[in-house]
C-alpha cells in the first residue's frame, strides 16, 4: 500500500509529494510548525490527507515537553489550531479534523499535559484509521458504478497519496479492477501543479492499472471521439446542496461530461461534506502563487510581469454531478435530501 503519512511515535513522517515521480523521499518532521509548512507547500496534499496530517501535527505539538499550567496549555492549543487552520482554506477535512481534535482536547484538558498529549495522539490515530476505513468502504460501493471495460477519465489526484491510504476516486477504480473488471484510466495532467501527471500517473503504474496521460485541453476531444465512458474525481468540500469544490479544471470536465452525455461521479468521505454551507458560492477558494503558472520546472514560461489568476480549485454545481460516492453508499440527486438523510443515519457526525 502507498503510505503518504505516518506517525513514528513522536511525530509526523511524510512522503514528499513535491519530489514525485522522480524520487520517493520520506521527511521526518521534528517540529509541528514544519507540519504546518508541509501542508502549505504541498509536501502533503489532497483533502483527507491534509486533515489527517493536521490532526497528527496538533498531537505532535501538544507532546512538546513544556511545563505549562492549564491556561497556558489551552492558549498553546488554540495557537497551534489557528496555525493549521491558516495553512490551506478550501479542503474542509482540515477544519473537520481541527474540530475533532478540539472536542477531544476539551474532554482531556483536566489531565496532566502528558495525559492530554496521549489523548490527542489517540484521537489523531483514530482519524487516520477511520480515513482508511472510509476509503475502503467507498471504494467497494463505487465499484458498482464502473462497468466492465470502462474507460475512466479522472482529474487531479484523488488516490492513496491524497488520503491516509487507498484514496477516494482512485480507490473506486482499484476496487473495480480487484472485482475482476477490465478498465482503462485517462489522466488529466492537471495544470498548473500537475497532480495528474506526477502523482496519479505514478500511482496507476504502481498499481498496474492501464492508464494514458492527456493534457487538460485534450479531455473534450477524447470524449468527442467516444473514448470515455465515465468521469470520476475527488472533492475538497461538498456543500449541503452537492455543489463541489475540487481541483481547478474539474468544472470544465463536468461541463464536458454533460455535453457528451457521460456520468460524472464524485467520490469523497463524509468528512469532506460541509453542511454549514448551503451552496458552492460560499466555499472559500484558495488562490496560489502566480509562479505556479508562469514557471515550469524552475524556468519562466511567460513574460515577466504578466498578470496571472491562479485559483487552486473550482466549483462544480451539484446539477452536473450524477452521484456522490461516500463510505455510507452512493448518493443520488437531489443531494440536499440525500446528504441530510445520510448524516441523520450516521448520527449527525
Ligand atoms: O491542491 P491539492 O493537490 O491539495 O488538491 C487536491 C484535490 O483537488 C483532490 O482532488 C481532492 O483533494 C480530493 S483528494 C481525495
Amino acid at each position: 500500500m502507498i503510505r503518504p503519512i505516518a506517525w513514528n511515535g513522536e511525530g509526523v513522517v511524510l512522503l514528499d509529494q513535491r519530489a514525485l515521480p522522480g524520487e520517493e523521499r520520506y521527511l521526518t518532521l521534528g517540529d509541528w510548525r514544519e507540519v504546518v509548512e508541509a501542508i502549505r507547500n504541498l509536501t502533503v496534499r489532497g483533502a483527507p490527507a491534509i486533515g489527517v496530517t493536521a490532526a497528527l501535527g496538533i498531537a505532535q505539538a501538544m507532546r512538546t515537553p513544556l511545563s505549562r499550567d492549564r491556561d497556558g496549555m489551552t492558549a498553546f492549543f488554540s495557537e497551534v489550531c489557528r496555525a493549521f487552520a491558516a495553512s490551506r482554506p478550501t479542503a474542509v477535512n482540515l477544519f473537520w479534523a481541527i474540530d475533532r481534535m478540539t472536542r477531544r482536547f476539551e474532554r482531556e484538558r483536566e489531565r496532566d499535559p502528558g495525559g492530554v498529549a496521549d489523548g490527542l495522539v489517540n484521537e489523531a490515530l483514530a482519524i487516520f484509521r477511520e480515513d482508511i476505513e472510509a476509503n475502503e468502504a467507498l471504494g467497494r460501493h463505487g465499484a458498482a458504478l464502473v462497468p466492465d471495460g470502462a474507460r475512466i477519465l479522472t482529474h487531479c489526484n484523488a488516490g492513496a497519496l491524497a488520503t491516509a491510504g487507498y484514496g477516494t476516486a482512485l480507490d473506486v477504480v482499484r476496487a473495480a479492477r480487484d472485482a475482476g473488471k477490465t478498465l482503462h484510466v485517462f489522466i488529466d495532467e492537471t495544470r498548473p501543479v500537475l497532480q495528474g501527471a506526477r502523482l496519479t500517473a505514478w500511482e496507476m503504474q504502481k498499481e498496474n492499472i492501464p492508464a494514458t496521460l492527456v493534457t487538460d485541453g485534450m479531455a473534450g476531444a477524447l470524449m468527442a471521439r467516444g473514448k470515455v465512458d465515465l468521469v470520476i474525481t475527488g472533492a475538497d468540500r461538498i456543500a449541503a446542496n452537492g455543489d463541489t469544490a475540487n481541483k481547478i479544471g474539474t468544472y470544465t470536465v463536468a461541463v464536458l461530461a454533460r455535453e457528451h452525455g457521460l456520468p460524472f461521479y464524485v467520490a469523497a468521505p463524509l468528512s469532506t461534506v460541509d453542511r454549514t454551507l448551503a451552496g458552492g458560492a460560499d466555499i472559500p477558494v484558495e488562490e496560489r502563487d502566480p509562479g505556479e503558472v508562469t514557471c515550469f520546472a524552475g524556468r519562466l514560461i511567460a513574460p515577466e510581469g504578466i498578470a496571472v489568476w491562479n485559483p487552486a480549485f473550482d466549483i462544480t454545481p451539484g446539477r452536473l454531478i450524477t452521484a456522490i460516492v461516500t463510505e455510507k453508499g452512493i448518493l443520488k440527486p437531489p443531494f440536499d435530501k440525500a446528504l441530510k438523510t445520510c448524516f441523520d443515519e450516521a448520527g449527525g457526525s
